[in-house]
């Protein structure tokens, strides 16, 4: 910890502003640990789907839970589930609620958040695997769901992604997913420094750039069908920063001046972002085709 209340972490993810360095998401997650005092609830790091406008804090819990749940719902019985990206966990317990899996596994690339995360992890018989999304440690063919939260937007490739979910799968498997679309390019200079601070402050690259049409040619690039996809980001993004503008106006102490000023700054980006109309939010459900052809 720094005389400024920041953590090692907290420094090494502002230096990457200017410095990307290898595993960018890593570093961003390590640095938001495992208390973040803008989470919408302990452990959990989605944006929610809401039912109200995110001026009442006391939904918020039930928003996180709704966003899983409802991803989680078109995930086959009593199979094999992969989530992707799994964050501190807290998520798991809930899929294994919902989709009753014989087995579960959950993937990260963010070590530090597979050991925070262990004891939700084993309240869900989860079995944590540290690795990335486009290259799944796990054999052909040998999975019958895949579920990914708000984390695709991170991954070097969506398309590789795609075609990893795609091998892994068995015939006739699901995959459930949300993910962080744009809906148009930056046009002004206000816009395009916003997205550019907003892509290096989360250590993405430009790949994470795409439109929900973009995104679900990929997904059938890699041989999925029946792909359905919702965007809702009237009720996710918009409540969500309203909840986040309305935390940092009333919490005075809850996390050192530092980070409430950086994350103000990084707030009223992404206000900017959202009111000018250049993001989305989406959720696609695919399924992996029972025979060729
Ligand atoms: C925005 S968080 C979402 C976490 C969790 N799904 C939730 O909603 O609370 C993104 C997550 O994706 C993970 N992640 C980022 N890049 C990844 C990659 N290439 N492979 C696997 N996980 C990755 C991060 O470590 C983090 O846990």
């Amino acid at each position: 910890m720094t005389r400024s209340g920041l953590t090692r972490q907290n420094v090494r993810h502002a230096a990457s502003l200017l410095w990307q360095g290898r595993n960018p998401a890593a570093r961003v997650y390590d640095s938001i640990g495992t208390e973040f005092f803008l989470a919408l609830d302990e452990g959990w790091l989605n944006l929610g789907l809401w039912e109200g406008d995110g001026t009442d804090p006391s939904e918020a819990p039930r928003a996180v839970r709704r966003l899983v749940s409802t991803l989680a719902e078109p995930l086959p019985r009593g199979g094999v589930v992969l989530d992707v990206g799994n964050g501190l966990a807290a998520q798991d317990p809930l899929i294994a609620e919902v989709a009753q899996p014989k087995r579960l596994v959950a993937l990260n690339i963010t070590e530090s958040q597979l050991r925070a995360g262990r004891g939700r992890l084993a309240e869900a018989h989860a079995l944590a695997v540290n690795g990335d999304a486009t290259r799944i440690p796990l054999r052909d063919q040998s999975v019958d769901g895949v579920i990914s939260v708000e984390a695709a937007f991170h991954f070097p490739s969506r398309a590789r992604f795609f075609s990893e979910a795609f091998r892994v799968l068995r015939p006739g498997g699901v995959l459930s997913m949300s993910d962080v679309p744009v809906t148009r390019l930056p046009r002004r200079p206000g816009e395009l420094l916003a997205g550019l601070t907003q892509l290096r402050a989360w250590g993405l690259s430009t790949a994470a750039v795409a439109t929900a049409g973009q995104i679900v040619d990929a997904v059938t690039t890699a041989g999925f069908r029946e792909v359905s996809e919702r965007l809702v980001g009237e009720r996710v993004i918009a409540p969500a920063l309203a909840f986040v503008r309305r935390r940092l106006d009333i919490g005075r102490d809850e996390a050192p001046m530092a980070m409430r000023l950086a994350s103000r700054a990084m707030l009223s980006q992404v206000e900017l972002l959202w009111r000018r109309g250049l993001l989305d939010y989406l959720l696609l459900t695919a399924i992996k085709p029972k025979s060729a052809g």
